[in-house]
């Protein structure tokens, strides 16, 4: 049961029972993604001193090298995460293929792999806005003891065991969900423990906020103009406020709390839409999912596709159920 107050760590523990294999595994690999998410954290928070520290590309006074905030993000939840020895893969939105974790004790023994998008919403950075992090985890399929091979990868939403992201904005929030409901934990920077803040979020069924990239609408299919056009039409509670970050991770969070839909269709330029299925639609589908919101990408739910390759995108529709519902129907017209 989710108390206020309690600490990321202790309902870790308290909850590690509900997990379907309780070997504490994937409370390890958790903690991992905890600790690797206050590293970040730190970084981005001085991310507005890059011309008193030194830019990307200099090193600085201390003689460190200043990486691009994306770069270093992936470095360090690859890092946290293969220096633990706690997956047996790992792929990345910042990688070309997936990364293979062995030790040489224990050969290929782990049992879980993560994707994750270690920076989302990377033109925010320069400009003080806020960022993420987007993870998911799956067993593995094939045997333990064995390498991982791409089929533990590709895998539909609908298997993930957990997902979630930190939110890297007024406050740091880290939110997840094993299947169990969806709980956010908001950073105290001062002592760098997380704190259960949101316990067992939910987004309204209903919502009056759309986010979607309007600079595109021109070449959106035609369902998708005539939702926009009804979500600007005056009637009833409409019409609805727009409100897009440009970080999926930080609309998300505010359709989330608020009520909302999110939007990246398809359009004649990008056919499959932007977003990747793996690293950002997929978890971003199942928290909806477990806070009573919908994803969809237009026409079939988002957990139910067939993934074909590692960094495959696809259009995307998420947040409050009954906006979804009705963007499907002007799309299916
Ligand atoms: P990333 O920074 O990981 O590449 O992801 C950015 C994504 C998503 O977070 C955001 O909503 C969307 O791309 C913004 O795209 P547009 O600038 O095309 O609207
Ligand atoms: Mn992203
Ligand atoms: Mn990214």
């Amino acid at each position: 049961m989710a108390k206020k107050n309690q600490t990321l760590g202790e309902f870790i523990i308290e909850n590690q029972s509900a997990f379907k294999y309780t070997s504490g595994e994937l409370s390890r690999l958790i903690n991992s993604i905890r600790l690797a998410a206050k590293v970040v954290n730190h970084e981005v928070n001085k991310a507005g001193l890059v011309d008193i520290i030194g830019a990307v590309g200099e090193t600085n006074i201390q003689g460190e090298d200043q990486q691009k905030l994306d770069v270093y993000a992936n470095d360090i939840f690859i890092e946290t995460l293969t220096n633990r020895n706690i997956v047996c893969g790992i792929a990345s939105e910042e990688e070309d293929d997936f990364i293979t974790v062995n030790s040489q004790d224990e050969n290929h023994q782990n049992k879980y792999v993560v994707l994750i998008d270690p920076l989302d919403g990377s033109s925010n950075i320069d400009v003080n806005v806020s960022v993420g992090t987007i993870f998911s985890i799956y067993r593995r399929v094939t045997p333990v003891g064995t390498p991982v091979q791409m089929e533990d990868f590709l895998q539909k939403g609908s298997q993930q065991v957990a997902a979630g992201y930190v939110v890297y904005g007024t406050s740091t929030m880290l939110v997840y969900t094993t299947g169990h409901g969806v709980n956010g934990f908001t950073l105290n920077p001062a002592i760098g423990t997380f704190y259960l803040s949101h316990p067992e979020m939910q987004f309204p069924e209903d919502g009056k906020i759309y986010s979607v990239n309007e600079g595109n609408y021109i070449h959106f299919p035609q369902g998708v103009k005539n939702y926009i056009k009804y979500c600007q039409e005056e009637d009833g509670d409409r019409p609805y406020t727009s409100r897009y970050i440009g970080s999926l991770v930080s609309d998300f969070h505010r359709n989330m709390i608020k009520g909302g839909i999110y939007m990246y269709p398809k359009s004649s330029k990008n056919f499959d839409g932007k977003l990747r299925l793996l690293y950002e639609c997929n978890p971003m589908a199942f928290l909806a999912e477990q806070a009573n919101g919908k994803a969809s990408d237009g026409v079939q739910r988002i957990l139910d596709i067939e993934p074909k390759e590692l960094h495959q995108r696809v259009p995307f529709f998420c947040g409050s159920k009954n906006m979804v519902e009705k963007a499907e129907e002007f799309m299916r017209k």
